[in-house]
């Protein structure tokens, strides 16, 4: 039996994404074959194809960090599962696909009557935004936070679980995500139009305790700036290395993996060093998920019981068909998306040209 996957062919823009058929992958020893119904698309994936992520794999590869689905085929050895039972993982690349095989202990059982689409937007926003509000950031109920990004996937996921934590919110993002940030209790701040250093501290006085970046590089430094003495930011993303989804710089996707990770290390060292007690600490899911499983796996589940409960409520931008993968990192890279975009099995037709 055939099944369809998304290859990232070069290094480069949309274009790289070209659409595979071949036989169905067959699970080994202690692996389960998933249906893939919802694979998340992020801007890690667009890092990936572009070849700047530390993550990039050699190519020829399948993009997608993030997948829902039901458990097709159990491999041998496989036990306490059942063919038709609905799973997550992060796989972190091979979503974009119609079955992936994985090791049975990737796998986290999703409760019954969940979107997928919904539901896969957990694995990585939440699961990120959770772990940093609550792990790295240790927030705690009254204080403030500042949230670049605040309309993306993992800013609007800041902003529903900061809501839940009584947390006072202000937000980045351009005019176009203004009126999804205040809807979701942030204050929105034009990173466009204005300084958002002096917005926070004319809004706030001293600053905030916590700034969570994703812009990364040089940002990094401004954010500090937006803490009170004592505060601390979580710097977790590269979002400036692009731009309208493609390579902001010339420099090759090696040479920029080295330097924003060299510019990370200084603004930690100087976060130490210099007077202010402003520390930067940074994040990443993966390497939490490596060192620390059970905690990704126990997060996880603590995020589906609050989906279920409907305590958040993900913001779903659009939904394509997993062909339409071009379309979708074409759309995430104009920017102005507010939540997550998802391929979805059996999605709505994207229009001639799909990837
Ligand atoms: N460390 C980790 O474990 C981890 C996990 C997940 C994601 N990430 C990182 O998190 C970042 C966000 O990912 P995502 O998937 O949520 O992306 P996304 O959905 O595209 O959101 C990014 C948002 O940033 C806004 N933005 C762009 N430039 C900005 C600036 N200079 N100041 C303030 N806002 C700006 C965009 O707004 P407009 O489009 O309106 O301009 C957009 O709403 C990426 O860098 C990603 O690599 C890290």
């Amino acid at each position: 039996m055939r099944h369809t996957r998304i290859i990232v062919t070069h290094y480069g823009g949309p274009d790289a994404l070209q659409v595979l058929e071949e036989e169905r992958p067959e699970p080994k020893d202690g692996e389960v074959r998933v249906k893939v119904l919802a694979a998340g698309v992020s801007l890690p994936d667009l890092m990936m194809r572009e070849g700047i992520h530390p993550e990039t794999p050699p190519l020829p590869f399948t993009p997608g960090w993030d997948l829902v689905g039901v458990a097709d085929r159990l491999g041998d050895g496989v036990s306490g599962l059942e063919p038709g039972q609905m799973l997550a993982a992060l796989p972190i690349r091979g979503a974009y696909a119609e079955f992936v095989c994985l090791p049975q202990d990737e796998l986290v059982p999703v409760p019954s009557g969940l979107d997928a689409a919904e539901a896969v937007s957990l694995v990585l926003n939440y699961v990120t935004a959770y772990q940093m509000l609550h792990r790295s950031a240790k927030a705690r109920p009254g204080q403030r936070v500042l949230i670049h990004g605040a309309a993306g996937g993992v800013g609007s996921a800041l902003l529903q679980l900061g809501r839940l934590a009584g947390l006072e919110m202000y937000g980045t993002c351009s005019s176009r995500g203004a009126s999804a940030v205040s809807d979701l209790g942030g204050v929105p701040v034009d990173y466009r139009d204005q300084d958002f250093v002096k917005e926070i501290h004319r809004l706030t006085g001293e600053g905030v305790d916590v700034v969570f970046d994703g812009i990364g590089g040089t940002h990094i430094w401004r954010s500090r700036k937006a803490l009170r003495p004592g505060g601390k930011v979580v710097a977790y993303g590269l979002t400036s290395s692009l731009r309208e989804g493609r390579l902001a710089s010339g420099r090759s996707g090696r040479r920029q993996r080295f330097r924003e990770l060299r510019i990370f290390g200084l603004y930690i060292a100087g976060g130490w060093l210099l007077p202010g007690r402003k520390r930067v600490v940074p994040y990443s899911i993966q390497w939490l998920k490596r060192l620390r499983p059970a905690q990704f796996r126990q997060d996880l589940i603590a995020l589906f019981d609050l989906l279920r409960q409907q305590k958040i409520k993900p913001l779903i931008a659009q939904r394509f068909p997993l062909a339409g993968a071009r379309q979708a990192h074409e759309l995430l890279g104009k920017g102005g998306v507010t939540g997550k975009i998802v391929l979805v099995r059996d999605g709505s037709s994207p229009g001639p040209g799909a990837a």
